[in-house]
């Protein structure tokens, strides 16, 4: 077993410590109070290559491996959580899906400026009734013969009004259940297609959450990701290698915390010494930090599966289960550490506690990420 990091992925990693101190921080309390999304940083992620990571260079992507994508991702969500999820959602569902299931021609036309950073993606599964139970899609997509008629509405769809091109879910032949489901492009501006109000979130409020109106919106044919039926597949499949990146996510946002609440206790003092020296405290960074390492360890064994083309279905919904569990805890206790600080905006903490929830929401809560763990190790 080999747990370094190559030259290539170490210099990755500082790039993105480097980007989420300069470009990340700075406004990062700002954009979370007004829900501002962080604009002119993605359009420099994108100018970095940090949002076709793992897209082959023919299509414009940086041909990174999944370790470098998460290194990229646990540096971004110490700092911003707002931004991380952008280029999770961007690289893990959209990117990928199009790579590794598009047609030539809708890699030519859809992938290649979503690689390079030109345009973002949204990926369209959720609904206010299919949630977690993703086979019980309502919208439809009615097949006309050379396009399909989509009807419908999603829900809490990140990148919902910043997106130009959505991959969108929808259900053809309802008896066929989950067998009926297909995925489609879909193009901002398509007529019929609307936008919701932005939702106003706990967390990652950066970001750009919203519900989407389908009504009568014609999608050329050519539009639908592989064969008939795919959709289900598709989504799933996706979805696997997201959850890499939301346990990425977790990661960083407790590594965030713990840091900060590190720092805090070896500066305060009280009863004549740094708070640090209690062993309350010192107790909870132990165990902050145990916790932490584990969860990174989880993480970086479902990337490096993916890397080596074996099955990472398992490994990633334990990374994503374990280190949003690890996110949670490692926040609320930073904010204990920091004390009265730690309640308020500028020392940071409360935000990555508020920003810690979603990632056990999105992407599969936990209870979808335990049935995922529990088929699996009952079915051997
Ligand atoms: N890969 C390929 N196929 C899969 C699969 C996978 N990982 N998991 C299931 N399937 C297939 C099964 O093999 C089965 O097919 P067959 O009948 O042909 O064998 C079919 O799908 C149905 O499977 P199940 O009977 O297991 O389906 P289920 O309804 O019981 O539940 C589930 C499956 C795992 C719970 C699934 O519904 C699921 O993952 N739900 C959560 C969805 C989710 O993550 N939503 C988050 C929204 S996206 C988001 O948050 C993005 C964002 O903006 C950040």
């Amino acid at each position: 077993m080999l747990f370094e990091l190559s030259e290539e992925q170490l210099m990755i990693q500082q790039a993105a410590r480097d980007f989420a101190q300069v470009e990340l921080k700075p406004g990062v309390i700002e954009r979370d109070e007004h829900q501002k999304f962080p604009t002119e940083q993605v359009k420099k992620l994108g100018e970095l290559g940090f949002l076709g990571m793992m897209v082959s260079p023919k299509y414009n992507g940086s041909g990174m491996d999944a370790v470098s994508y998460v290194l990229v991702m646990e540096e971004l969500s110490k700092v911003d959580a707002s931004a991380s999820v952008v280029v999770s959602v961007n690289n893990s569902l959209v990117c990928y899906g199009l790579e590794a299931y598009g047609s030539e021609a809708q890699k030519e036309k859809y992938l290649k400026p979503l690689a390079s950073g030109e345009k973002i993606g949204a990926f369209c599964l959720s609904e206010p009734e299919a949630g977690s139970d993703a086979t019980s899609q309502q919208t439809t997509a009615e097949d006309m013969g050379d396009y399909y008629l989509l009807n419908g509405t999603k829900n809490w769809i990140t990148n919902g009004s910043t997106a130009s091109t959505y991959l969108v879910i929808a259900q053809t032949h309802k008896e066929l259940r989950h067998k009926g489901i297909n995925a489609f492009i879909v193009e901002a501006g398509t007529p019929g297609f609307t936008i919701g109000p932005k939702e106003n979130k706990l967390g990652i409020r950066g970001s750009d959450t919203h519900s989407l109106m389908f009504n009568d919106v014609k999608v050329p044919k050519e539009n639908r990701i592989g064969e008939d039926g795919f959709g289900f597949s598709f989504a799933m499949k996706t979805l696997e290698g997201g959850r890499i990146g939301i346990a990425a996510q977790a990661l960083g946002i407790a590594a965030g915390a713990y840091e900060l609440a590190l720092n805090y206790s070896k500066q305060r003092k009280s009863f004549g010494k740094p708070i640090s020296d209690h062993q309350a405290i010192a107790f909870k960074l132990a165990d902050m930090a145990t916790h932490i390492e584990a969860a990174r360890m989880l993480v970086y064994k479902a990337a490096w599966l993916k890397d080596q083309g074996k099955s990472y279905t398992l490994a990633g919904s334990m990374a994503k289960l374990f280190a949003s569990k690890v996110a949670m805890d490692v926040t609320v206790e930073a904010v204990q550490i920091h004390g009265g600080y730690g309640f308020v905006k500028e020392y940071h903490v409360e935000r990555l506690m508020r920003d810690a929830k979603i990632t056990q929401i999105y992407e599969g809560t936990s209870e979808i990420q335990k049935m995922v763990i529990s088929r699996s190790i009952l079915s051997k």
